[in-house]
C-alpha cells in the first residue's frame, strides 16, 4: 500500500465540505504541469482513494492539501481556512489534518510515544515543543492513539524500523483503522497503488492522469474498463 493520507476532522465549511480544492494548478518548469485546474472536494465521513499512474500528480496534490507545496493558481480550503491566506491559517488548519507520508517519516531518535506526540506541535507554545515538556493530558491523548492501533506496549521504543513496506495484512490493519476513523466522522484521503483495495475500503475514487481528474465516481461504480484507461497510457497499460 501506497500510504500518503490525509486526515481531516470534521470542521466543516458553509458547503459541508471538511476540504476542498479549486482550480489547483502546479508546474515544475520548464514542461512538467504536475495539477491542471484541479477542484477536488471531501465531506466529513468519506474515504477517498486517490489512483493514477506513476506521475499522475497525487503526490502533488497531497502536498497541496497539506500545505507543503504552494500551487501557482488555485486554492485551498482545509476545516474553513484558506490554508495559503497566512501563515496563521496554514497552522490553524494544520490541527486538524495529518499527512502520513509514504516512507512514515519517523523521528528514529524519538520513541514511538513521542512520534505521535508531535502531532500535537500545532496545538503547544514553542517553548513545549522545544524543551519536550508536553502535558499529561496530551501524554494519555498519545498513549491512547499507540493503544487504539495495538501499539502501546511499544510507547518508549524507539522508531527505529520506519520505512519497513507494510505486509499484506498490515496493509488491511491500517486500512481497517482508517475505516474506523471515518466511521467517527474523519475524512480520509488516500493514495493506493493496489485497485482492489481501494475498491474495498473506498467510498470513493477520484483518478488523476497528467494533473487532471479523469475520473470520480462511487468505489462500487469502478468498472474494469474504467481502470484500464485509468492506468492506459499512450495506447499502452501500466500496472498500478
Ligand atoms: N520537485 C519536483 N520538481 C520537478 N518535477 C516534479 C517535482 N515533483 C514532482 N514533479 C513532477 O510532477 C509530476 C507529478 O509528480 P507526482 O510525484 O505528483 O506524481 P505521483 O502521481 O505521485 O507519482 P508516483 O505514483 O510515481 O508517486 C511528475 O511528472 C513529476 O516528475
Ligand atoms: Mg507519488
Amino acid at each position: 500500500m501506497a500510504a500518503t493520507e490525509t486526515r481531516v476532522a470534521p470542521e466543516l465549511d458553509g458547503h459541508g465540505f471538511v476540504a476542498y480544492t479549486e482550480g489547483l494548478t502546479k508546474r515544475y518548469p520548464p514542461t512538467v504541469t504536475a495539477l491542471a485546474e484541479v477542484s477536488f472536494a471531501v465531506r466529513p465521513g468519506e474515504f477517498v482513494a486517490v489512483l493514477g499512474p506513476s506521475g499522475a500528480g497525487k503526490t502533488t496534490l497531497f502536498r497541496c492539501l497539506t500545505g507543503l507545496t504552494r500551487p501557482d493558481h488555485g486554492t485551498v480550503n482545509v476545516a474553513g481556512r484558506d490554508i495559503w491566506q497566512s501563515p496563521c491559517e496554514l497552522r490553524l488548519a494544520r490541527r486538524e489534518l495529518a499527512l502520513i507520508f509514504q516512507q512514515f517519516n519517523l523521528i528514529r531518535r524519538l520513541s514511538a510515544l513521542e512520534n505521535v506526540l508531535v502531532g500535537r506541535l500545532a496545538h503547544v507554545p514553542a517553548w513545549r515543543v522545544i524543551s519536550r515538556s508536553f502535558t499529561r493530558a496530551d501524554r494519555q491523548l498519545a498513549l491512547g492513539c499507540l493503544d487504539t492501533v495495538g501499539l502501546l506496549d511499544r510507547a518508549g521504543t524507539r522508531a527505529d524500523e520506519p520505512v519497513a513496506s507494510l505486509d499484506p495484512e498490515s496493509s488491511a490493519t491500517v486500512l481497517e483503522s482508517l475505516r474506523s476513523a471515518v466511521s467517527a466522522g474523519v475524512a480520509v484521503v488516500a493514495s493506493l497503488h493496489q485497485v482492489h483495495l481501494a475498491r474495498a475500503y473506498a467510498d470513493r475514487i477520484v483518478a488523476l492522469r497528467d494533473g487532471r481528474i479523469v475520473e470520480d465516481t462511487p468505489a462500487s461504480r469502478l468498472d474494469a474498463k474504467t481502470i484500464e484507461q485509468i492506468y492506459e497510457r499512450n495506447g499502452e497499460r501500466t500496472d498500478p
